[in-house]
């Protein structure tokens, strides 16, 4: 059974599609990139699979199960789904460990220790202990979206949703972040990840949705949307120099 199933996903804002009747599939232990014009409504499929967004209409099972119907318990479905932004979304009042803590305490009910514990198996996965006690005004934006990754990371989620994770980075820790996102999708984390960043979708799936006008117009894998694809629009979209290096 897929992990996620989405199909027929239609969208509107104030009766303006937004997304067109997408279907998408991701399985257990898979990574999929999703790429498309600024405003082709990827940050809003995204969000009406956790439930951010309302759906207007479509259908979307996690595990099987229907989670667009009113009755869903939406915390639940929230939890299982680990959700990483481009502006990391830290609590600013908070140190990185408690950033990590918070989630384990309030939602998961661990004791101090146990989150704590916790925390810093995440925070060292991210190599990224020697900071634990640092406040977000204290850490780089890639150590921000380390701990971002770790909180993330140490709900246990089904899968991580990631929203552009590197565009708010310069090209270095960009690339630091790449090869952390890397290392998940070597461990099999499922995963997936909005990003215009074709360095990024190259080193970490296998396959790629490319969303134009709230459809998906192509799926394939990064040689064959990233490298030689037939539709002139999709080539144009991504240009001359993407090629493996
Ligand atoms: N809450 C909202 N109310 C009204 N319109 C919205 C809302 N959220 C998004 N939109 C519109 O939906 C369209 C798609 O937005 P979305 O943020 O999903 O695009 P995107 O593909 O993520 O773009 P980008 O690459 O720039 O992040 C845009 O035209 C946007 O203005
Ligand atoms: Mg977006």
């Amino acid at each position: 059974m897929a992990l996620l199933e989405v199909s027929g996903l239609v969208k509107e804002f104030d009766g303006k599609p937004v997304l067109n009747g997408v279907d998408l599939s991701l399985e257990e232990g898979q990574v999929k990139v999703i790429m498309g014009p600024s405003g082709c409504g990827k940050s809003t499929l995204l969000r009406c699979i956790n439930r951010l967004v309302e759906p207007t209409s479509g259908r979307i099972l996690f595990r099987g199960e229907d989670v667009t119907r009113p009755d869903t318990d939406v915390r639940a479905l929230r939890q299982r789904i680990g959700f990483v932004f481009q502006h990391f979304a830290l609590y600013r009042h908070l140190s990185a460990l408690d950033n990590i803590k918070l989630g384990l305490r309030k939602l998961r009910r661990m004791s101090d220790a146990e989150a704590t514990d916790r925390a810093c198996h995440e925070l060292r996965r991210m190599d990224m202990e020697e900071h634990r006690d640092k406040y977000p005004a204290q850490l780089s934006g890639g150590q921000k979206q380390r701990v971002a990754i770790a909180r993330a990371l140490a709900m246990d989620p089904a899968v991580l949703f990631f929203d552009e994770p590197t565009s708010a980075l310069d090209p270095r820790m960009a690339r630091e972040v790449v090869a952390l996102i890397n290392q998940l999708f070597m461990d099999n984390v499922t995963m997936l990840c909005v990003t215009h960043d074709v360095f990024l979708a190259r080193y970490i799936s296998d396959r790629i949705l490319f969303l134009d006008h709230g459809q998906v117009r192509a799926e394939g894998d990064v040689e064959q949307l990233l490298d030689a694809h037939d539709d002139p629009q999709i080539r144009a979209f991504f240009g001359p120099g993407t090629r493996a290096r």
